[in-house]
């Protein structure tokens, strides 16, 4: 199946067909689309979705758990985070039948069709969901790749996929899995290596870990510190990518001090608030000072969450594949990642 077989959804919605429990605060929803049709996707990818919550409308992305094989029935794994208003919801809400809306499939977080480098798959958490997405891609596809799947869970119970872990270990020819809990309170009982990435730890594990593409994927300081190791562990850091979570919806954007960049005005049409806007800050820093709220979810310009009408003046868009020449050409950018070249008018 090509992407040209089955382009990107747009708005799509998409039906939950069933739910499945992974841990106590992980669960599976399993969608199917109301059209005829499958999606074709990158293992990897996500879909950005559409939640209407209390008459608001909440914008979230979630990274595809299911196999591309599987076109007709996409799934996704969400962990509650404390606090979080959309995990907590999907727990108590959505049920099987309910509808909601989707984007995508997006990102850059696979290794496109030709690339065979021997792999690393370096995953944390609920940060495990692309990697299962490509695991269950090679069991699907009888795949001979050459895999090292590396997990951290905090304990046994928190570990999703546990299971499957186990018969991908059996079944996928080429593959090796390695499970490891973090929490030392957790380790008795437990027969896998243990502990937090150390560099020692790596190498121990994966001697050839220079020659391995990485894909990593966790919490944001789980992923800088095995950034940080690069040198030490001899990986190149063109081989390392990584999928960002995002950062937490607290974390405020920094406004730069340097009063000698350029000062320019942004304004928020539908707020019809105004504030000025050097040319070092982010449209989204911008939205921040003047109280008008856009919805983000990465702040790297990879998941186009915070997407943004550009009604006049220009901007510079640094994106990280969150948004496609299509939308930028009909006047749309990313607010986390654009930064303005004139006076700007924005549809927020
Ligand atoms: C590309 C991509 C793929 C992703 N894939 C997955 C996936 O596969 N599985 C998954 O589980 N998640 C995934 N995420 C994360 C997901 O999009 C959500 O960010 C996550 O579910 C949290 O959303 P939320 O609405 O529950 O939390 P939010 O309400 O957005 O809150 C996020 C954080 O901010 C804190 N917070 C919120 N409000 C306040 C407040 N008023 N004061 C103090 N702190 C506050 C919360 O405690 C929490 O720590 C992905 C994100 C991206 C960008
Ligand atoms: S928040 Fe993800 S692209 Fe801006």
């Amino acid at each position: 199946m090509t992407q040209q077989d089955h382009p990107k959804l747009e708005d799509t919605v998409l039906r939950c067909v069933a739910i499945r429990p992974e841990t106590p605060t992980a669960r599976t929803y399993v969608f199917e689309m109301e059209q005829a049709g499958g999606l074709a996707f990158k293992a990897g990818q996500f879909l950005n979705f559409t939640f209407d919550i209390d008459g608001t409308e909440e914008l979230r992305s979630y990274s595809l758990s299911s196999s591309p094989v599987q076109s007709k029935r996409l799934a996704i794994t969400v962990k509650k985070v404390e606090g979080g208003r959309v995990s907590n919801w999907l727990f108590e809400n959505l049920k099987v039948g309910a509808q909601v809306r989707a984007s995508g499939a997006n990102g850059q977080f696979h290794w496109g069709d030709t690339d065979d480098a021997p792999l690393l798959l370096l995953t944390a958490g609920s940060g495990i969901t692309p990697a299962a997405s490509m695991m269950r891609s090679f069991s699907d596809t009888g795949s001979t790749r050459n895999v090292v799947f590396v997990h951290y869970a905090s304990s046994r119970g928190d570990m999703i996929f546990a299971d499957e872990m186990r018969l991908w270990a059996r079944t996928i020819p080429n593959a090796q899995i390695i499970p490891l809990i973090t929490r030392p309170e957790a380790y008795s009982g437990w027969v896998g290596p243990v502990g937090r990435p150390t560099v020692a730890q790596l190498q121990g594990l994966v001697p050839d870990i220079g020659r391995r593409k990485i894909y990593c994927c966790g919490p944001e300081a789980f992923m800088e510190t095995v950034e940080k190791m690069l040198p030490e562990l001899q990986v190149d850091p063109e081989n390392f990518v990584t999928e960002s979570f995002g950062a937490s919806a607290d974390s405020d954007v920094p406004v730069p001090q340097n009063t000698s960049s350029t000062q320019l005005s942004a304004t928020f049409s539908r707020s019809g608030s105004s504030v000025p806007i050097s040319t070092e800050q982010t449209l989204l820093s911008a939205a921040q000072a003047a109280g008008v709220r856009v919805q983000t979810s990465c702040k790297k310009g990879a998941c186009g969450t915070c997407r943004v009408k550009i009604e006049s003046g220009s901007v510079d868009i640094r994106h990280d594949g969150g948004i496609s020449q299509r939308e930028m050409d009909k006047g749309f950018a990313l607010a986390c990642c654009s930064y303005a070249t004139s006076d700007v008018v924005i549809r927020a």
